[in-house]
Parts: C-alpha cells; structure tokens; sequence
C-alpha cells in the first residue's frame, strides 16, 4: 500500500502553474464594464491609474510631493492615501467621477493599523491576545469605522515576522512565529474585508511588506535581508500565504532588498511565488516611494529603468514616487513594456475597484451621517477595552502581589507614561482621538473603589528624569498603600524609523523604579512599549510586571480591572524577551545545535561566557492569577497516517485558589530529518477556564499538513515516515512531551530515512 500525501500538494499546484501559464498575471476576472474602460483608455490614462498619491491628514513618508487636487483633475491618480473624512473623501470621488474624462473613482487608502477612530492595541499587543475571534472582530470594527470615512483600501494587517526588537515595526506584526502569525493573518483579513467588499462597511486589505522586511539586518529600518529559501518559505512567507488565500486583494511590496534584489523589483517574489505560485490576481503596490528607491539602492540607472524593473517584476501601482508617471509612458511607446502588460495592471485595479463598488457607488462608503453615527461607538469602545485585556501579559508577580484589592486606601500612580494620552493609544493610531484616550491613571480612577484616594507623579519625563523629579517620586510612593509604576517607551520609540539599538528602559526611569521600590511599599510596573525590552534588572528588583504595549483607547481601563482583579491577565508573549541585545535573534523555533548549551551550559557548549542563552521570557510565556497543574501530552493514536488527524488531550487542573484560564500550547519536533528542524515549533494551542480545584482536558488536534516543511525539491511537504517529539505546556519552555510515529507512505526504514 503506498500513501502520498504530496500528491494532493503537487496536483494543486500543478492545476495552479497551469491556470497561471494560460493567462499569466491577469486579474481573474474582468467585467464587460472594465474591458470597455481599457479599451477607451489612452496610455496616460492608464498610467495614471498606476499613480497613487499622497493626502495630507497624515505624514508617513519624507516627503508629499503632489497637489491632491491637480493631480485627479488631471487623471494622474488611480488612488489617492493619507486621507480620510466623509465630507472630504466625497469630494475627491466626485471630482475623479464628474470632472474627469473617463469618471473613475478613487481607491483611498490609509495605514489602519489597529483602529481607525476607536484605537486598539498595537497589533503586536494584539497577537498576545492569541484570540483570533477578538482580532477579528477588532478588525471589522476598524473596517467599518474607516469605511465610514471614505476609506476603501487599508494597508493592514502588516505580517512581516519579527525576529529582531531593535526594530521599531516589530510593533505592528504578530510577532516571532510564523504559524500564529499566519493565523491571525488570516484573522485580519477576515475582519477587514468582511463578507463583501462591496459592503460598505468593508476595505480592502493590503498585506504588507513583501517579503523579508522582518528580517531585516541589525534590525535597521529600510535594511536589507538576506534569507535562505528555506528561512523566507518557512518563516517569513507563511503568513503572507495565509492572507493570500483568506483573499486579501493586495500586496505591498517591501522596501528591503532580498537577496539583493529589492522588494518592488523582486519578480521572483512578485510574479513567480505571488501570482504563479499562489494564483494571487489582486493588486501590487509599491511601498512609499520604493520604486524611485532602487536608484539609491543601485540596481537602477534611472528613473525609466527604475519604472521598467518595478512594473515589470509585478509592481502595479507607484506610492507617491512618480515614477511610473513620469517613465511609463514613453517605455510602452518604445516598446519596452508591452501595453498588454499595462493593459493587465489596469485590469487589475479596474476590477478591484469595481468589487468594492465604486463604479456603482462611489459615494457609498464616504457617508457623513454614519460616520458621525458609528465613530467611537460604545460596542466599538467595549472590543477594545475586550482586546486589550486580553492582551495583556502578567510578566512576573512575586507572592501573590497581585492583583491588588480595591476598596479605601491610598493608591500612587507614578512614571511617565502614567498619563500620556497619545502613549496610550500607540503609534500608528490612524484618526484616534488622544482625548478621548483611557490612561492608566484614568483607569485606576474609574476601578479603585469607594474610598480609595489616587495621587500620581511622573517621575520625569521618558527620555530624562532628574533627581528631584526621583526623590519626589519616592516620597509620593512612601505615603501610599500601594504603587502603579508605569514605565516604558515613548509611542514614538517604537513603529517604522523607531529602530533602537539598546533597547533598555529608556531615560532614567530604572532609576526611578529603584528609588519607588526601595520604598517597600507593594509596587506593580505596568510597562508601555512597542517591542520586547531588555528589563532584567527590572525582572529581579520588582515584585510585579505587567505587560500592556500600547493598549488603545480604553486601555488604562484594561489595565486598571487586571491590577484589581476585575479581569484576568489572560496575554501570552507573541515574541520573545532577551535579556541583552546580545542575544538577539532569540526565538523559540531555533535550529538546534550539535552541543547544545543545556540547563547548565557546559564549556564548548552553544552558549555565552558572559550570560546565559535563554531568554528573559520565552515565546508563549505569560503568568495567570491562579497556579495550574498540567500533565503530560497524550496522543490518540499509536502512529499519524495521511488522511488522519491524532487529537492531543492535556488534563490540567487549577491549583490556586482563584478561578483562572489556563492555556496549553503544543509543539512539535521531527526528531530525525535529513534537514536538522527546529527544537520546538508551535502546532496548536487551547485554553480552559477553571475553578479552583477544578480539572479539566483540552484537546488540540495534528494531522499531516502540521509536519509539512519546505523540501530541498522546492515543495511543503512531510517526510514519508518517522516520529515527531508532541510537546505541551504552558510556554514554549516548560513542556512535557511524547512520541507519535508517522507513517504517510509505505517505505522501509532506511528508504524514509533518505527521503525525509
Ligand atoms: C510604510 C508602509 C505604509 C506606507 C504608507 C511606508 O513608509 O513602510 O507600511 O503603508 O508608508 O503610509
């Protein structure tokens, strides 16, 4: 009997090749409508439709180059981003319908990261929440508030996998894993583009930075990668996949050389894995500027070669650079781009236009009676205060420090992020209101309790704080009950040019946690920042640590009902902490080693001979209110074969005296492949909610596609036969594991063995 689970693979994307061969990089389908559009079209027209342009309500880039206005009066704006207002949008859709000679409507984009009007958690506090149902619904709240505002087109979810803290964008990802990311990859598009783009209520998604832009060297922003292919098919581009087929209508191309050969002008990524491998017939937009970039990166002579390389590697549309504008024309005159090409990239946009229902509607979504009616909505407001306490991670709480009772007493909010409104909606916030911006204090306010008396100081500023602003901090926190010390980095600290290349608490503000601390008063840290920090001296001096990134606008609130026990922390670290910039990359699914360092690292081992090798906090790391027990993996079967899925069941039973949600993780390890795999990589993950006492049994299922990795003859594929290591626990290290052999073709032992 022969199983052969690749086959199904390499039907598909045989069937795939084939479809794409037979028209290569259409978009899928194009109406009547669009075809009579082309047809009318003259070559500038089309180019112009290429042209995307920069608005005013929000700088992302180093320059504006273009009156908005001009620029769609005169048919050189397919798309205009960085605006956003139903009253305003309405007016640019009515000036590219009724004032120009062909009357088509605008795509309207904007950086919609984690919230339009009512702010989320950053998305990297997001992917704590491992709550794709949450995620989801965060991004159909955002969806449908941008949509409101006239904005059809959002550049999220940002999917790049980040390895490396210095970089300021590891803030908008989903963190270090390639299997969670691609999850809630899927998630965001969902949430984004609802049931129908032609809803209302719906925006296109742009998955971005294709690819490689999270792994990034020296973690610089705008640096270049360099990634084996297995590194960029089994790290990085997952999620991108994942988005792709939850039928995400665009891709931004990267910035970032890859290989050397920049993201814009990257066929191989854009044609060759994009479209002929993933059968994507969306649009493709270049990053801000990127297309005149490759000049400056020096694999363009000029500006025409910049256009040529770019449109014709698969980059449709120019974000505000101007190049194809100005180079295009003249190279489909020459000849050099074929107007079938044009013609195609056209299509492309036509078609995306026309399913979100421009043509019928292109007023549709800039409606200024539901956009005052829907903009910070009290249900919008209660996801976010939702997500943002499920974002958050209990770092370390010593006896039991929290969380703390409410009730009369005298409580002392201190640190520089304690009121920062704009700090607490996080960088990227798109339209938020910092007003309208629950901070910690305000919070710890609204939870306290009757009788409770809040004083707060701020210690100083984030970057700078000086004695005296210490020592008055201290005396503050010596006459209190109880201290909340919130620390952190500054929004700005963090998001795209944020990269840092210390990534301690910034300024003084150890300083200052030592001189609260020395108080001995009972002292929680909420910390604030947009990546992992570098806190071990934090992590040995304070009794508590509470993670919060940069929890939205209701995030003070979050924070306050975790501090006081009216929620649970319930976050899990989507990426892992170091204890030193040395250490970095640091991440949970690191090859192994042929001397690996051990619990005490031996000499000659892989470790340091200043620190150890492990992490601060791991991947999955996050502490709960209660304790829990949890047993073993056990599998249900004696061995996987092809069509069969093996459920995983841990018993886990609540030791504490509080009722908690406990969370299992599950990884997996090939024990013998020809390629050396990861030391643990995560596969599934379950939570249960228990009283005290109580024990309970989740169950997390494995199948073949979950032991699948990209073979040396250029396929996901699983090996034929062999064992994996199932692990389980609570973080990805404290696992208990057990052995499930394999089998998906019928092979001798030695035959497996030299097709693994
Ligand atoms: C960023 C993108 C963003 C674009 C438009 C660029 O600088 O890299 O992520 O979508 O600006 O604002």
């Amino acid at each position: 009997m022969s199983f052969d689970v690749a086959k199904p693979l390499r039907t598909a994307a045989l069937l795939a090749c084939l479809a794409v061969l037979a028209s290569p990089a259409r978009a899928e389908t194009a109406s009547p409508r669009v075809e009579a559009l082309i047809a009318r079209m003259t070559v500038e027209e089309k180019v112009g439709q290429l042209n995307l342009v920069s608005g005013h309500h929000a700088v992302t880039g180093p320059y504006t180059r273009s009156d908005v206005k001009e620029a769609i009066l005169a048919g050189q704006a397919g798309g205009l981003f960085n605006v956003y207002g139903a009253e305003y949008t309405r007016g640019l859709q009515d000036m590219a319908v009724n004032q120009t000679r062909l009357g088509i409507p605008l795509l309207l984009g904007f950086d919609v990261l984690h919230g339009y009007r009512t702010i989320f958690p950053i998305p990297l506090g997001q992917a704590a929440s491992w709550d794709m149902a949450a995620i989801e619904g965060a991004e159909r709240v955002s969806a449908r508030e941008a949509a409101s505002a006239g904005v059809n087109w959002v550049y999220a979810p940002m999917v790049d996998v980040t390895r490396d803290p210095r970089w300021g964008r590891v803030a908008e990802g989903a963190g270090e894993s390639s299997w969670l990311g691609a999850k809630i990859a899927a998630a965001r598009v969902r949430g984004l583009q609802g049931k129908s783009l032609a809803d209302n209520d719906t925006v296109a998604a742009c998955v971005k930075h294709f690819a490689g832009n999270g792994a990034t060297e020296a973690g610089r922003d705008y640096s270049a990668a360099d990634l084996s292919e297995r590194a960029l098919r089994e790290t990085q581009l997952p999620p991108f996949q994942a988005a792709v087929e939850a039928n995400a209508r665009c891709v931004m191309a990267a910035f970032n050389a890859l290989d050397g050969v920049p993201g814009v002008a990257n066929s191989r990524l854009l044609r060759d894995v994009l479209r002929n491998e993933w059968g994507f017939g969306g649009i493709v937009v270049s990053d801000f500027g990127a297309v005149e970039e490759l000049t400056v990166h020096g694999v363009a002579e000029d500006a025409a070669d910049a256009a040529d390389q770019a449109f014709r590697a698969g980059t449709d549309i120019d974000m505000e650079s101007r190049t194809y504008l100005t180079q295009l024309p003249q190279l489909v005159r020459d000849g050099a781009v074929p107007m079938a090409e044009l013609n195609d990239a056209v299509r492309r946009i036509l078609t995306l236009k026309e399913q979100l229902g421009l043509f019928d509607n292109p007023y549709g979504r800039s409606n200024e009676s539901r956009e005052n009616a829907i903009l910070d909505l009290a249900v919008h407001q209660e996801k976010a205060l939702d997500l943002a306490e499920k974002s958050l991670v209990l770092l370390k709480n010593d006896r039991q420090a929290l969380p703390f009772a409410t009730g009369p007493q005298r409580i002392a909010v201190i640190g520089p992020l304690a009121d920062s409104k704009p700090d607490t909606l996080g960088s990227w916030a798109a339209h938020g209101d910092p007003e309208a911006a629950i901070t910690v204090l305000d919070g710890i306010r609204q939870v306290a309790g009757e009788g409770a008396e809040i004083v707060s100081a701020t210690g100083g500023a984030i970057d700078r704080s000086s004695p005296a602003d210490i020592a008055a901090a201290a005396r503050l926190a010596a006459t209190a009950d109880r201290v909340v010390l919130v620390l952190g980095e500054r929004s700005t600290q963090s998001g795209e040019a944020a990269s840092r290349s210390n990534i301690d608490l910034p300024g003084d503000q150890m300083a200052l946690a030592r001189a609260v601390i020395a108080t001995g008063k009972p002292v929680a840290v909420v910390l604030m920042n947009g990546r992992p920090l570098t806190i071990e001296d934090l992590d040995r001096e304070a009794p508590a640590i509470l993670e919060a990134w940069y929890p939205g606008s209701r995030g003070g609130l979050a924070v306050a009902r975790v501090l006081f026990g009216l929620a649970e922390p319930k976050g899990r670290l989507p990426i892992t902490f170091p204890r030193s910039v040395g250490q970095i990359p640091i991440y949970h699914d690191a090859r192994p080693t042929g001397r690996p360092a051990g619990d005490t690292p031996k000499p000659y081992t892989s470790t340091y001979i200043d620190q150890a090798p492990t992490p601060l906090y791991p991947f999955g790391y996050g502490l709960t209110y209660t304790s829990f027990y949890m047993g073993p993996p056990r599998v249900d079967l004696g061995s996987l074969g092809p069509a069969q899925t093996a459920t995983v069941s841990v018993d886990v039973m609540n030791t504490g005296e509080r009722a908690g949600t406990a969370m299992v993780q599950l990884y997996i390890r090939h024990r013998i492949a020809r390629v050396s795999r990861p030391v643990r990589e995560l596969r599934g993950f379950a939570r249960v909610l228990l009283q005290p006492g109580e024990v309970g049994t989740v169950k997390m299922p494995i199948s073949a596609a979950d032991l699948a990795f990209w073979q040396p003859d250029g396929r996901f594929a699983p090996p034929v036969a062999g064992a994996i290591d199932v692990m389980a626990g609570p973080d990805s290290r404290s696992l208990r594991s057990t052995v499930l052999p394999f089998r998906f073709r019928d092979v001798s032992p030695r035959e497996a063995m030299n097709r693994n």
